[in-house]
């Protein structure tokens, strides 16, 4: 179902699956979307939960149905994280396995950095925990021209070839015309928020040694934006972690695979439950 909640002067949008097919409930997953899209990039995985599972996909601010609010500092990822950590506070729900994908994983070690007692374990898909070096910073830059210039539809004329896989952009046009939708929906105020957000956010390598919580890294076999090497070098770092590499998927690889992405992620939250309660 979709939900909101409000906070202050702005709105938090989210998709709310509830606990399905089993009690009491085994955990809560949240799952934080790419950049440019929204919490339905997550439909795939929100029509298969795992049953006793309950999935929660939020619209970042300024992306979907959720706000941009009035800003009060310069943007930045926390802003993500603190509105996971509202979320979390409003459903009552003390920790939760917080997934993210590309952003969405830079969104989500924010909230490991943030409010690391919140997170019981972590989902890292096609994401990395560097930060932007100087190439990637003036890429950022020219994103925020293109989209100045031509708004959602020209980031996602921008984007397009990388977003998805070649597999993808071969066989499957269903696949193209739901990002190219889903891109198209968002305002330009929370893309070019966004923007400034990526581009400023920290390094989080530090803390990947230190992760003591189960962790899951996921990533598309054709993801040019990841790619499989960053992955797996970012697996290596994380005690204990495992890596899924999802065939003829790239960079949307929860969207481009959503059978394979499926089966790495439920096989991953079924240790969890055998485990604890979440
Ligand atoms: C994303 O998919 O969220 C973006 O490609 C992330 C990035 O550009 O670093």
């Amino acid at each position: 179902m979709r939900a909101s909640l409000r906070h202050g002067d702005r709105v938090i949008g989210y998709l709310d699956t509830g606990v399905c097919g089993g009690s009491p409930s085994k955990g809560t997953l949240v799952l934080l979307h790419a950049f440019p899209l929204a919490a339905d990039m997550w439909q795939p995985q929100l029509a298969a939960v795992p049953p006793g599972w309950r999935i929660i996909a939020p619209d970042l601010r300024g992306f979907g149905r959720s706000s941009p609010g009035s800003q009060t500092g310069p943007p930045s990822m926390d802003d993500y994280a603190e509105d996971v950590v509202v979320l979390l506070d409003h459903l009552a729900l003390e920790r939760a396995v917080i997934g993210g994908l590309s952003m969405g994983g830079y969104a989500a070690f924010a909230v490991l950095r943030s409010a690391p007692a919140r997170v019981a374990a972590l989902v890292l898909a096609d994401t990395r925990a560097e930060a932007d070096d100087e190439t990637a910073k003036l890429g950022r830059d020219a994103m925020a021209d293109t989209l100045a210039r031509g708004g959602a539809a020209a980031v996602f004329e921008r984007m397009a070839p990388n977003l998805l896989g070649t597999s993808t952009q071969a066989s499957r046009p269903d696949v193209v015309e739901t990002v190219r939708t889903l891109v198209l929906a968002q305002p330009v105020d929370g893309i070019r928020g966004a923007i400034h957000r990526l581009k400023s956010r920290r390094d989080s390598s530090g803390l990947l040694a230190a992760i003591a919580c189960p962790t899951l890294v996921i990533v598309g076999k054709e993801d040019r934006i990841t790619g499989v090497e960053v992955a797996q070098a970012m697996h290596r770092r994380i005690p204990g972690s495992q890596c899924a590499v999802i065939d003829r998927a790239g960079h949307l690889s929860n969207l481009e695979q959503p059978e394979a992405f499926n089966e790495a992620l439920t096989a991953f939250l079924t240790t969890l439950s055998a485990g604890s309660r979440q």
